[in-house]
């Protein structure tokens, strides 16, 4: 949560980027920073009687700092009837109120939140025909010369490195113009618009040449999945197949990025290359599970050369001889293999599982071992799911009810009107609009259904399975409400009422935006308040999502899995029926999600092996939540 007492400091710029780049614990913390900076911007332009002009960017980066800038505006007088805005880009084909459209966008996360006059809002109109579209463009690149050209722009990054819709490739010094967009940028876009297929196929944006005559330019990236295009875009050469790495020569242009989107930066990965470093306990183990993964060593094999050849020079002397350095960092990964995460004694656990099918997907090997163990467990499914369900799923239930009714006899007329105004508004529905609430219910009903199926068939009994639908989710859109009061008050019933020694949670922390990240936030806001309360809490363990394992270093425990119990685990993914073969939101992985799971836990064990561990067959990590708040 932004507040705005909590002191924010500058950390220092990060070694070995060509752009100078902030690497901040938290999204909120860059949120925060960059809101500060634009500010400053305006208030100096205000204490002159002058005007602002900024540009901005939408997407899911800058959706905090337009909180903070709304917060600033309402609690702390930042005025912004002086200010002009330019927005970098908008879908062609759109209309301003279309549910996509980065007008309508821009609105609801921040127009209507501040005094920036209607008059001095400037965004491009997807609605304008291909006849009058060169000069809509021409006349934009006027109106900002006529206002004085941006004072500070915000970008985020796309995945392939484009910034406004400037895929790679794009000229230099281009201008504001009609472009086509990236099949990659399509695809990221794809869960707003509820399909690919949906999302358009062209966009007017800023050119290159219009970006990088902004006098000050701050570029934003959070998440992981922003680390690798981060590292290309300020470690690589300027290259037009990386749009972004053109700020390098702009002079004004900053990064400001969070921890998860800083992870691939050399100062990180292989931060002793740069200078000299402290070798905490935690930098040793990074650095030597490294070195075993680069030599193609097990650890206990490494020899002082080893380190020699690898800049490791620091290490080896303060640490060192290699063989000391590496039977700790062996022990240190033998002690996180665990077979009984909850011990033998017979416990109470929780899994929170964000959707219907997190558990299984993530920890349904670990579910297996718990059963066996003899605990009690438990599974809290925290959203109905609604809205990864088909539209034909929901039909063919309604359907299908309707028959059942009529075949024993149950009151047809309820649900033959139910199934006629389920089928009358899929069929009026158009792309990317939301579902009306009957359609909602079906849809979450499908998902908790098979949520039971998958849950029986680790194990867990019915009367330990909790629905919990929370709040914060039931919007029927993408985009949900932040978290509650009422969120945290249902979770943490539901912990008093079961009263566990342990739980487990869905620690994807680096999407901001995420279902995973805001559950995880009322679940720890729960647990935080029962410790105030009762002076203690269970122990919370973190899993990841579907797709990504923790890094070697940072897992804390494994789960060893046989064969055996990985055939179970898929059985009850594929209990998930509604999410088999073609999912709605499958991401850009063209894998099923049984596949991708069995994959990272075999993966999982072979890296384990690959170090110079035992050779275990699958293996589900988990780390440890240290208490602090996100
Ligand atoms: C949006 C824009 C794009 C986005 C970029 C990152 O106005 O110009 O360049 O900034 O695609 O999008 P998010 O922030 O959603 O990852």
């Amino acid at each position: 949560m932004l507040t705005a007492s909590s002191a924010l400091t500058t950390p220092p710029k990060t070694p070995g980027t060509h752009l100078p780049t902030y690497i901040f614990d938290t999204s909120d913390d860059v949120a925060r920073h960059a809101a500060q900076i634009v500010a400053g911007v305006i208030r100096e332009r205000n204490s002159r009687g002058q005007q602002a002009v900024l540009g901005l960017p939408t997407g899911s980066t800058p959706v905090g700092v337009y909180r903070e800038l709304a917060r600033m505006h309402r609690e702390e007088k930042l005025d912004f009837s002086q200010v002009i805005t330019f927005n970098l880009d908008e879908y062609f084909g759109l209309s301003s109120d279309a549910l996509q459209s980065y007008h309508r966008w821009m609105k609801e996360h921040f127009f209507k939140h501040v005094n920036v006059p209607q008059d001095s809002i400037h965004i491009p109109n997807g609605a304008v025909s291909l006849e009058a579209i060169e000069s809509h463009c021409r006349e934009y690149e006027q109106e900002i010369e006529r206002a004085g050209g941006i004072d500070i722009l915000l970008l985020g990054i796309g995945g392939n490195g484009h910034i406004g819709f400037n895929e790679p490739f794009s000229p230099k010094g281009g201008r504001t113009r009609l472009c086509v967009l990236d099949p990659v940028t399509r695809r990221a876009a794809s869960s707003d618009f509820f399909s690919e297929a949906n999302v358009p196929q062209q966009a007017i944006t800023m050119g290159l040449g219009t970006i990088l005559e902004a006098r000050k330019i701050l570029l934003l990236a959070l998440g992981e999945h922003k680390a690798d295009i981060i590292r290309e875009a300020t470690e690589g050469a300027v290259s037009p197949r990386v749009p972004a790495s053109y700020l390098q020569e702009h002079g004004e242009a900053t990064v400001l990025i969070d921890a998860a989107a800083a992870q691939d930066l050399t100062a990180i990965v292989t931060p002793w290359v740069l200078g000299q470093v402290e070798f905490t306990d935690s930098l040793i183990k990074r650095a030597c599970i490294w070195l075993s993964e680069k030599t193609g060593k097990a650890l206990l094999k490494l020899t002082d050369e080893d380190f020699l050849n690898h800049n490791l020079h620091q290490l080896l002397r303060h640490h060192g001889p290699a063989q000391k350095i590496a039977h700790r960092v062996f022990r240190w990964l033998m002690d996180t293999i665990e077979y009984h995460p909850a011990g033998k004694e017979k416990k109470r656990i929780i899994c929170f599982s964000p959707h219907p099918d997190d558990d299984v997907i993530s920890m349904g090997g670990t579910l297996i071992r718990l059963v066996e163990d003899g605990h009690e467990a438990h599974i809290a499914y925290m959203t109905s799911g609604s809205i990864a369900v088909c539209d034909h799923d929901a039909a063919r239930i309604a359907d299908q009810v309707t028959e059942y009714n009529r075949m024993f006899g149950i009151d047809q007329e309820r649900s033959k009107l139910v199934e006629s105004t389920v089928l009358e508004s899929l069929a009026r529905k158009t792309p990317g609009q939301p579902d009306i609430d009957n359609v909602l219910k079906i849809k979450g009903l499908i998902r908790w259904g098979e949520a039971k199926a998958g849950a029986f068939k680790v194990g867990c009994k019915e009367e330990h399975l909790h629905f919990l639908d929370l709040p914060f989710y039931r919007t029927g859109t993408i985009a949900k409400k932040p978290i509650s009061g009422d969120d945290v008050r249902i979770i943490r019933e539901l912990i008093e009422r079961v009263n566990p020694h342990q739980v487990y949670v869905a620690g994807d922390l680096s999407d901001p935006h995420g279902t995973h990240r805001v559950c995880a936030q009322a679940i720890f806001r729960a647990l935080l308040e029962i410790e105030a309360s009762r002076g203690s809490r269970p122990e919370a363990l973190l899993y990841r999502g579907a797709w990504q394992e923790y890094a070697l270093h940072e897992i804390e425990i494994a789960v060893p899995l046989s064969p055996g119990d990985i055939a179970l685990k898929r059985k009850a993914i594929f209990m998930h029926q509604s999410q088999k073969d073609a999912a709605l939101f499958p991401g850009s992985d063209p894998r099923e999600f049984w596949q991708r799971a069995e994959e990272r836990n075999t993966a999982t064990a072979a890296r384990y092996n690959q170090v110079g561990l035992p050779e275990y067959f699958a293996m589900e990590a988990f780390t440890r939540w240290n208490g602090v708040p996100i």
